[in-house]
C-alpha cells in the first residue's frame, strides 16, 4: 500500500500547486507519478479521478473514482485493482482535493476526528484516553496528519496528553502544529518530535520562541473564544489549506457550533464508559429535524473496529 500512499501525497501536492480549473487527475500506483488535466501515455497501473459533474460517455479502461460535490471520492469502475487498494484509496482520496474548496472558501477546510466509545465518550473523567482506538486509528491518525497542512489540539489537550502531532508511524511530511488557548503545561512534548512551526492562537501575545509562534486574533464580543471561522481564515492566509482537528471536546463543539467543520470523522470503537468526557457538545435542540445531518456518509472497516466518516457542507 506504500507505493499509493506515496501517489496520494503527491496527488495532494500536485492539485495544490495547480492554478487551473482541475478535469482529471491520473496516479501511477507504482511509481507515484501525477498527471493533471492530461492522459499519460502508458496507462498502466493508473487510477484516474474525474473531477467535474459530467461524467463522459466513454470511461478509459483504469480503475475510475470521481470526486462528488459533498468532496467525497466513490469509485465508479474497478479494473485490475484488489479491493484493499479500493478500501485504501476511498480512504485517503477525498483529502486530496481540500485545497480546492479551501481556495472558493478562503479558509483552511477543517476535518474533525475524534476515537470515541460507542456511547460517545473521548475520554474518563479523570482525561485517560490512552487508547480508546486502536492500532489502524493511529496510523490513520499519521496518515491523516501527512495529507493535512495543519493540524490542531485545544491547550488542555496538550496538558492532558503531551502529544507530539507528528507522522512517526508513516512515511509523509510534519504538518504544522495549532494550538487554541494557553497551556498550563509547557510546550514540550511538541518541542522535542518536530522542528515544524508550533502556531499558538490565544486572546493575548505569549513570549515565546521559533518555531512557537503567537498569533492573536480578536475574540467575539463577551466570549472568552475565538471566532473558529476566524482561525480558519487566518489558517488560509498563512498558506495553510486543510487542517485536521483532533479536540479535545470543547475544542470540536465551538468549531461544530460555529459550523466550522467540513468533515467528520469519528472512529467507534467497541467499549462503552458509561461517564466521562462526551465527543460533542452542542445547544439543546428539541426535534430530531434539528440534528445536524451530512451530504454523504460512509462507514468503513478499521482493524476490529470501524470510521464513521461524514461530509457536511
Ligand atoms: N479520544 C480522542 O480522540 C481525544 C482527542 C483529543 C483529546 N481527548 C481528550 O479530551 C480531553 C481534553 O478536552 P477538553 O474539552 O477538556 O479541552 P480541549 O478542547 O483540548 O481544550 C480546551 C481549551 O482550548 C482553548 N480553546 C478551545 N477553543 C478555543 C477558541 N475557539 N478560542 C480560544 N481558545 C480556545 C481554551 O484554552 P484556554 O483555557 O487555555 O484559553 C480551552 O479551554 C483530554 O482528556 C484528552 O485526553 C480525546
Amino acid at each position: 500500500m506504500e507505493n499509493i500512499w506515496n501517489a496520494i501525497l503527491n496527488l495532494k501536492e500536485a492539485v495544490k500547486a495547480f492554478n487551473s480549473p482541475i478535469h482529471s487527475c491520473w496516479i501511477n500506483g507504482d511509481t507515484g507519478i501525477v498527471h493533471i488535466n492530461k492522459t499519460p501515455s502508458d496507462s498502466n497501473n493508473h487510477i484516474l479521478i474525474l473531477c467535474e459533474e459530467n461524467r463522459p460517455a466513454k470511461l478509459a479502461a483504469v480503475t475510475t473514482f470521481e470526486l462528488t460535490a459533498a468532496g467525497n471520492v466513490t469509485p465508479i469502475q474497478q479494473i485490475g485493482i484488489n479491493e484493499a487498494s479500493i478500501l485504501f484509496l476511498k480512504k485517503y482520496l477525498p483529502y486530496c482535493f481540500l485545497s480546492l474548496k479551501a481556495q472558493r472558501l478562503n479558509r483552511a477546510v477543517s476535518i474533525s476526528h475524534f476515537a470515541q466509545t460507542l456511547d460517545a465518550k473521548i475520554a474518563t473523567n479523570t482525561g485517560d484516553s490512552k487508547w480508546i482506538g486502536n492500532a489502524e486509528n493511529l496510523t490513520h491518525a499519521h496518515r491523516m496528519r501527512a495529507i493535512c497542512d495543519g493540524v490542531l489540539v485545544g491547550s488542555r489537550t496538550v496538558e492532558a496528553d503531551n502529544p507530539k502531532l507528528n507522522v512517526r508511524h508513516v512515511y509523509g511530511k510534519n504538518p504544522v502544529r495549532i494550538v487554541l488557548g494557553n497551556p498550563k503545561s509547557d510546550f514540550k512534548s511538541l518541542l522535542d518530535c518536530s522542528d515544524e512551526k508550533i502556531l499558538v492562537f490565544g486572546k493575548e501575545k505569549i513570549i515565546v520562541q521559533p518555531p512557537l509562534e503567537s498569533i492573536v486574533l480578536p475574540k467575539k464580543c463577551q466570549e472568552a473564544e475565538i471566532e473558529p471561522l476566524a482561525i480558519l481564515a487566518k489558517l488560509f492566509k498563512l498558506g495553510i489549506h486543510s487542517v485536521y482537528v483532533e479536540g479535545g471536546a470543547k475544542t470540536t463543539s465551538n468549531f461544530v457550533n460555529s459550523k466550522a467543520i467540513d468533515i467528520l470523522q469519528l472512529h467507534i470503537a467497541p467499549m462503552i464508559f458509561g461517564s466521562g468526557k462526551a465527543s460533542i457538545v452542542l445547544p439543546n435542540i428539541e426535534a430530531v429535524q434539528e440534528a445536524i445531518s451530512f451530504k454523504e456518509y460512509n462507514f468503513l472497516p478499521f482493524g476490529d473496529s470501524m470510521m464513521f466518516t461524514g461530509f457536511l457542507s
